[in-house]
Parts: C-alpha cells; structure tokens; sequence
C-alpha cells in the first residue's frame, strides 16, 4: 500500500503586512528537515518576499487561488504562472470562502486546477460541507461530489492533494469526530480510486478545521488523514510548529 507524504500547509488568507515576515522565517528556522513537508500559504503581495524569507529551507510556498487563464483582461486576478514566476510551487483551489464569497462552482475550480498544472504548480483542491447538509445527512455525497466536480481527469499521475474543511468547522473551534473525519477521508479516498485508480494513493488527503497543536496528534492519526491545511493557528509560528511536530 502506498502512504502519502504527508503535508501541513498554513493558510494565511487575508492575514499578513511585512512585519509577519518573521513569523515565516521562524518557521524555516524551525521545520524538521525529515518529516511532513512544510508549506505556507501567505497573501499574494507577500509571495514574493517569503520566498526570500524562506530559501535554503525546506518549508515550500503556495499561493490561495489562481485564475484559470495564463494572462489577460481580469483586473485584481492572478495567473497561475505569477505564482510560479513569484517562487510559489503550490496553490490552493476551491477553498470554501472562495467558492461562498466568489460564487467558485466545481467547474471552474477544475479549470484552475488545470492552470495549476499548465504553470507547474502542486494544486492543494479543497471540498466540504455545510453545517446543514451535515444535518441532513448529506456531507457524504456533497463532498465526493465535489471531489468529481472539481479534479479533472488530467490530474491522474499529477502531485496534487486535497483538503477536507468542513465549513462549519473552519474558524469555530468545532471539529468533527474521529469517526467523521474517517469516513469522510475514506469517501474521498475511495472517489480518488475511481478516477484515477491506485496511481493517486500518493495523493495525501488533508484535514482543515481548527486544527491547532492541541488536537493535531489525534487528527493527524486518524486513518487516510495525510496532513492538515490549518488557518488560525497558522499565524504564529510556535503555533504551527507545535501541528508540524504532532505528526
Ligand atoms: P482555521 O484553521 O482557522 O479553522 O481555518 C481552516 C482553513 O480554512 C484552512 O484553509
């Protein structure tokens, strides 16, 4: 059986000025060199300086979206290949606060991952559910749903990972049980294998929610959880570090 790398990655949303630079070379400084890999995910108008911040260390860098297109006429957005160009090597697609603020549908989230892949970019695609489709016991189908929807099929044999944040876990200090986490990271495990069979075992799928260093051990164990995409708690870097080290 074939065990994914595993893979903690800071989402720093709209979080970071230049000062916050430090939290990131603290992070370098403190990264195992074997262990998980190691990304951060900072603002796009810091991409470029982390990635000074960060050099010589092992700790990657990811942008938080991308327009499906190399270039053109689409004002505020960004081009897969300026990530890359900016030093990123990853990029998260679909988060949750993208597809509820920006109307993101699988579809479009597929053709991102697309461009994720035409500039070289590892695409980190997140799925999950609302707090009332968990209710109405639909998290099950809406998030293997969403895993069809949004990885298109050029993915198979590509790096990619993807990221289960329930969306009423995100920012609450809720989280799902074990036993959900589970079966939901099975689900999605079990959909990867229809589409791109056992090639995509490689893929770690990541956990998103509250994770903090407090309760990172217990997630982290928990089966065909190969990591964890953590918001909040990503900030600080003593707060990350202690995630980085619980697995
Ligand atoms: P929190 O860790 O702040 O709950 O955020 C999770 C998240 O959305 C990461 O992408």
């Amino acid at each position: 059986m074939t065990v994914p790398t595993p893979l903690i990655a800071g989402n720093w949303k709209m979080n970071g000025l230049s000062a916050a630079l430090g939290e990131a070379r603290a992070v370098a400084a403190g990264a195992p060199a074997k262990g998980p890999r190691v990304a951060i995910c900072p603002p796009a108008t810091l991409i470029h300086r982390m990635g000074e911040a960060l050099a010589g260390s092992p700790v990657k860098l990811g942008g938080q979206d991308c327009h499906p297109e190399p270039s053109g006429a689409h004002t505020g957005d960004i081009a897969a290949e300026m990530l890359a160009d900016a030093g990123a090597s990853l990029v998260i697609v679909g988060h949750s606060e993208r597809r509820a603020d920006h109307g993101e549908t699988d579809d479009l989230v597929a053709r991102k991952v697309m461009a994720a892949l035409r500039a070289g970019l590892e695409p980190i695609v997140c799925v999950g559910e609302t707090l009332e489709q968990r209710q109405a016991g639909e998290a099950l189908s809406i998030v293997t749903g969403q895993v069809r929807g949004s990885l298109p099929t050029a993915l198979g044999g590509k790096a990619f990972s993807v990221a289960y944040e329930p969306i009423w876990a995100i920012g609450t200090g809720l989280t799902p049980t074990t036993a959900e986490i589970e079966e939901m990271h099975r689900a999605i495990r079990a959909t990867l294998r229809e589409l791109f069979g056992a090639a995509a075992d490689t893929a770690p799928i990541l956990y998103g929610g509250s994770v903090k260093a407090a309760n990172a051990g217990e997630i982290l164990r928990a089966a065909e959880v190969g990591g964890a995409l953590v918001g909040g708690a990503s900030l600080k870097a003593e707060d990350f570090l202690g995630i980085v080290r619980a697995i």
